[in-house]
């Protein structure tokens, strides 16, 4: 007789459902490591012309951000890339402003496409180029606003489910739209971003103090590297930005990295436990996943899920932006890594 059929012991297990208790021994839920969630592609040719129709069918100011969240086929309902991290492209037109608001989870925004843009944070603003990286560090005051003549589009990065998983996601709207400026621009980058750091420092929290990471030095010190030694065998050429007080990642639940891959570059297979959410800056290439190849393009966002196999292949250099949660599972002491 099987565990199934033993009648006591159904009778026992419904017995115990009414006191909302369950059978260890009968669990049937998933104890093996990755997550529900799949591997995904969403391509720029796909995404800018309903980018553009968002834009046509809704103001900034109804829509708040105007916003079009990639969410895991795998994870319906979820609104999420992965299972603990949002993917969204939001897009503003000349002239318009998101409003000033802020929130407990943690945001990262790497500019896609064109120029001209800027998001202020606790009273400074920092204008958006393509490929950098702006950080919008839990619960600070935060606003974007376009000054220029072209639509900007970026991709944000936030780390909600943390803060809804601990019941901790508090939001708060500014009394104004637009927050005043207090600091010239640069004021971050002048104390945070040039190898130096102010001489009585107090940490405001525990992501990085720096507002911006310019695109055009993290391109300089890929083609570097890209000069004095072979790559990493899966990685190619790969930085994690840092958060310049500490040494440590950009936010505490979130690192974020940026990589070259040589022409030609075919990576070997690797997977870790923290799932990724890649946009493509720069390069053609492919990543093969799943057993499956999807090709990629500048603007492309995509997904290697955790402790899937992935490899990147370079048909162009590339370069490549990603986020993943390792930076809270480095913290917890869950982080693990397999080349094949
Ligand atoms: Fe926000």
């Amino acid at each position: 007789m099987t565990m199934a059929t033993n009648p006591n012991r159904a009778r026992f297990s419904s017995e115990l459902e009414a006191l909302h208790m369950k059978p260890l021994w009968e669990r049937v839920m998933r104890l093996k490591p990755g997550t529900a969630a799949a591997p995904v592609i969403w391509r720029w040719q796909d995404v800018q012309p309903h980018l553009m129709r968002a834009a046509e069918l809704i103001t900034t100011q109804e829509a708040e951000r105007r916003v079009l969240m990639l969410e895991n086929p795998a994870l319906k309902g979820s609104t999420f890339a992965t299972t603990t991290l949002y993917a969204g492209l939001q897009v503003i037109l000349p002239g318009e402003v998101a409003r000033t608001h802020r929130h407990a989870p943690n945001a990262l925004r790497l500019i896609v496409d064109g120029s001209g843009a800027y998001t202020a944070v606790d009273g400074e603003r920092t204008t958006m180029r393509p490929g950098d990286f702006v950080t919008t560090p839990g619960w600070t005051w935060h606003d974007h606003g376009n000054l220029g003549s072209e639509p900007v589009v970026w991709l944000d990065g936030l780390d909600t489910a943390f803060a809804n998983l601990f019941g901790a996601h508090f939001r708060e709207d500014y009394p104004q739209e637009t927050q005043a400026v207090k600091r010239a621009e640069g004021d971050a980058g002048a104390r945070y971003g040039a190898g130096l750091l102010p001489i009585e420092h107090r940490a405001r929290g525990q992501a990085s103090p720096l507002l911006s990471y310019p695109f055009d030095r993290t391109r300089a010190a890929l083609e570097q590297l890209a000069k004095s030694g072979a790559p990493d065998p899966a990685h190619g050429y790969k930085l994690r930005y840092a958060n310049p007080a500490t040494g440590g990642h950009a936010f505490p639940t979130m690192a974020v990295f940026m990589q070259w891959l040589p022409k030609g570059h075919k990576g070997s297979r690797y997977r870790s436990t923290d799932g990724a959410v890649y946009c493509v800056v720069e390069g053609r290439g492919s990543v093969v996943m799943d057993g499956q190849r999807w090709d990629f393009s500048p603007h492309d966002v995509f997904v290697a899920p955790s402790w899937e196999f992935h490899e990147l292949h370079a048909a162009t250099d590339c370069v490549l932006f990603s986020y993943t949660d390792r930076a809270a599972q480095e913290a917890l002491g869950f982080w693990r890594e397999e080349t094949a």
